[in-house]
């Protein structure tokens, strides 16, 4: 799955090096971005003219040198292994005391490099799979904003903190839906059995802000990895197999 992901992500950025990325972190992306870092490494996939880069989200309060910090995984799984020019990279800071200026301030930067091309996704865990930390409810008008994160989020994310709930910070800042629909292209990322309800939630259940992935079902131009586990409850899939 990251390798695929990583090729269509290639092919993307050779047709279009000027492109503006959005990028997202988390388990899924893990193999993504050492396929990525690959692509670079050993393929000459050339990132130096990436316009700019914008990543889903961060937590808050959250210091960008933590090592749970978002900002540090980018740096550490794909920045500091390839050639994109470190002055274009935007990652929401959680150690800001204004949050609020700071989400407005990244809206801003989106639109003033002409919005983002391609965005990765990665996607929640069901009932509610989010999208970014868009939770459960969040309007499909939402734009970036501090969020407060829920309680299976938090549970789903100890992982990574120890596996200490107690260490996973409450509230976050997150590029809102409406954000996000505004990207030209969306690629979205699953693996696992755990995101085969997600899938499909996201994909073929109806739309609605109780299910805040499944807004991607009205964008235009959404392309979907995911692994046999996380498409196994995909039923437009399975039809498409049985033709
Ligand atoms: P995961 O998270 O890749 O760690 O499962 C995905 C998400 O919450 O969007």
């Amino acid at each position: 799955m990251g390798r695929r992901a990583a090729k269509i992500t290639a092919s993307y950025i050779r047709n279009h090096p000027y492109a503006s990325l959005g990028f997202a972190t988390g388990g899924t992306m893990k193999t993504y971005f050492a396929e990525l870092v690959r692509e670079h490494k050993q393929y000459g996939l050339d990132l130096s003219a990436v316009r700019a880069t914008f990543n889903l989200d961060e937590y808050y309060p959250m210091k960008s040198d933590d090592i749970h910090s978002y900002h540090w995984e980018m740096y550490h799984c794909l920045f500091d292994h390839v050639n994109i020019d470190k002055r274009n990279i935007h990652i929401l800071d959680g150690s800001t005391d204004n949050p609020k200026v700071q989400c407005d301030e990244f809206e801003k930067e989106i639109k003033l490099h002409g919005g983002i091309d391609l965005q990765v996704l990665g996607i929640g865990r069901p009932p509610y799979p989010h999208i970014g930390f868009n939770e459960r409810g969040s309007s499909f008008d939402s734009p970036t904003r501090l969020v407060e994160l829920t309680e299976e989020t938090r549970k789903a994310n100890a992982r990574f903190f120890d596996y200490k709930i107690d260490k996973v910070p409450t509230h976050a800042l997150t590029m809102g839906l409406a954000t996000i629909m505004e990207a030209q292209n969306i690629l979205v990322l699953a693996c696992g059995q755990i995101k085969a309800d997600s899938a499909r939630l996201a994909f073929e259940d109806p739309i609605t802000e109780e299910v805040p992935a499944s807004i991607l079902q009205m964008h235009p131009n959404v392309t979907v990895v995911a692994d046999k586990d996380a498409a196994s409850k995909l039923e437009m899939l399975s039809l498409a197999l049985l033709h």
